[in-house]
């Protein structure tokens, strides 16, 4: 079955096929982090005019990769929740037209489930039960993935997403938007001990995480040192605020699959990309199954989104003409 995909659920507006979930035949993206750039972060409407712009080329040109024309599309999937409510509705509009336009049927995708598929494409012997780690710009959980379409949340965060405070960090040490990447290089020239930094936990909740005062005391560190003119170990305290994400990931991580009893974790999401949080995890992993999606597979793609239609598809989770986009998705809805 060949399923054209669409994800457009933040600043990237992505096309792909993907043949019987795990065979990618084209997969393009166009990322808008160029426009939004001067911001110091994504403007949603403008994320939602651009893709308004650029999804109709870009399908032609996933159809023209992939050597096929829209007859040989077999099903058509989009990202329907969570993200910006705007950009969201550009991609489920779009693919609700082309799937009446085709009669072939229409499978919304959750984003998060998305993320976790990246895995299937990277690698064909995967296959649940396992927990995922995912880590994003907009999302941090840990779920309890049982089948392909029956999963859990155990866990996730009660304030920012890792990545949106890697992101917010990075713009107060002057490293760009979106500053994750440029954060993790800076980081891996200094210490990790250089500046102590806190780790909260979350009474009650122990798989649940906080990352809004990690951020809050970076933040705060910097802004200290420059109302007295002192001058920072800018790659040390990259370095000790990277490890106190990695660590805050990893302690939940290790307590879930305790808790599961699974041997095999799966990460995903774009600060999957991170090169602390990799090695920590290629670490504590030691003698179990772990799986890191090559860093191409991390970031938002429809290739991921192809891949976890299929098997939505399969237990027959397919929608009308009535479908619509959600913003925010609770657990309960994963
Ligand atoms: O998965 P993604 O492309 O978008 C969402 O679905 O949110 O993730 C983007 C996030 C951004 O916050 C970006 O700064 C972060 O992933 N990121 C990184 C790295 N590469 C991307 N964060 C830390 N280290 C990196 N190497």
């Amino acid at each position: 079955m060949n399923i054209l995909a669409f994800e457009s659920s933040c600043d990237e507006t992505a096309v792909a096929v993907v043949r019987d979930g795990r065979e990618v035949l084209s997969s393009v993206v166009f990322s808008q982090i160029e426009m939004h750039k001067i911001y110091g972060g994504v403007v949603p409407e403008i994320a939602s005019r651009s893709h308004l712009e650029v999804i109709t080329p870009l399908a032609g040109e996933a159809l023209r990769q992939a050597g096929l024309t829209v007859g040989d599309i077999d099903a058509v999937a989009v990202t329907c929740t969570p993200g910006l409510i705007g950009a969201l509705l550009v991609g489920v509009s779009f693919a609700k037209s082309v799937a009446y336009a085709l009669n072939v049927p229409l499978i919304p995708v959750h984003h998060i489930r998305g993320h976790i598929a990246a895995n299937y494409i990277a690698f064909p012997e995967l296959e649940p039960p396992f927990l995922a780690l995912m880590v994003s710009g907009g999302n941090t959980l840990l779920a309890d993935v049982r089948s392909y379409t029956d999963m859990t949340v155990l866990g996730s965060t009660r304030d920012d997403a890792a990545g949106e405070c890697f992101d917010k960090v990075a713009r107060v040490l002057g490293l760009g938007y979106p500053g994750g990447r440029a954060l993790d290089e800076l980081a891996r020239t200094g210490s990790d001990t250089a500046y102590p930094l806190p780790r909260a936990h979350v009474t009650d909740a122990p798989l649940d995480m906080s990352f809004s005062g990690l951020k809050t005391a970076v933040i705060n560190l910097i802004h200290n040192a420059e109302q007295k003119k002192e001058s920072l170990d800018l790659p040390g305290l990259a370095a000790s605020f990277s490890a106190a994400v990695s660590d805050i990931l990893l302690t939940r991580t290790e307590l879930a699959l305790e808790q599961t009893g699974y041997d095999t974790l799966v990460a995903a999401g774009g600060v999957a990309a991170n090169s602390r949080i990799r090695a920590d995890l290629q670490r504590a992993m030691a003698g179990k199954k772990l799986y890191l999606p090559p860093l191409s597979l991390c970031g938002d793609n429809a290739a991921m989104i192809g891949a976890q239609a299929w098997y939505e598809y399969q237990a027959g989770r397919c929608a009308d003409m009535t479908l619509n986009a959600r913003a925010v998705c609770d657990a309960a809805d994963f």
